[in-house]
């Protein structure tokens, strides 16, 4: 049988030297491995009590609409600046490589809400940090994060002291 990290491939040097990137495509590629990954991300859930699902852009999308299609939630895009047409409230940050903006609807999130955050990928922590000071500032309450992939060589965890943070596999 085999496991999710069997259907995950690095790449030395990419995007830039010093880097190895955890490819996702080739889990997603595979019935088998997109399937087991989702599979392992919903058992993170269990015992959870929440109201919505919020993925950040993009490939936390890929694996936080179909818990929440599973799970009969709603799914909350948080996006890269720019692309959400009402009114937005924004966070910057800086990641393992390079720097961002992300952004989510004002009224997506009403006070009291409990919300889930999926990403493929915890590195630094700052992109789900991000996303977290967007849901907390609209009234909302992070109830837990859940990544496929944590490299835990670059500190997420530390980051994000206080949230319950859960992922599928993990690299140093
Ligand atoms: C990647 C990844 C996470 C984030 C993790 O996304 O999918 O969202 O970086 O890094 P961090 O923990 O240091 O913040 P990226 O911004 O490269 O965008 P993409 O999903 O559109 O490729
Ligand atoms: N996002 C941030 N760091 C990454 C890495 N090493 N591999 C894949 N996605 C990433």
């Amino acid at each position: 049988m085999k496991s999710v990290k069997d259907y995950i491939i690095s790449i030395p040097d990419f995007p830039s030297k010093g880097i190895i990137f955890r490819d996702v495509t080739s889990v997603l590629e595979s019935p088998e491995g997109y399937a087991l990954a989702i599979d392992e991300l919903n058992k993170l859930l269990d015992g959870v009590d929440y109201d919505l699902i919020a993925g950040t852009e993009s490939r936390g999308f890929i694996f936080g609409a179909p818990l929440a299609y599973m799970n009969k939630k709603g799914f909350i895009p948080v996006r890269k600046k720019g692309k959400l047409p009402r009114e937005t409230v924004e966070m910057s940050y800086d990641l393992e490589y390079g720097s961002a903006t992300i952004e989510i609807h004002k009224d997506a999130i009403k006070p009291g809400d409990k919300v889930v955050l999926v990403d493929d990928l915890i590195a630094t922590g700052g992109t789900i940090q991000a996303a977290a000071k967007l849901v907390e500032e609209l009234g909302g309450e992070v109830v837990k994060m859940i990544f496929l992939i944590e490299l835990t060589d670059l500190g997420g965890r530390k980051l994000l002291e206080g949230y319950d943070v859960a992922s599928v596999v993990q690299y140093e």
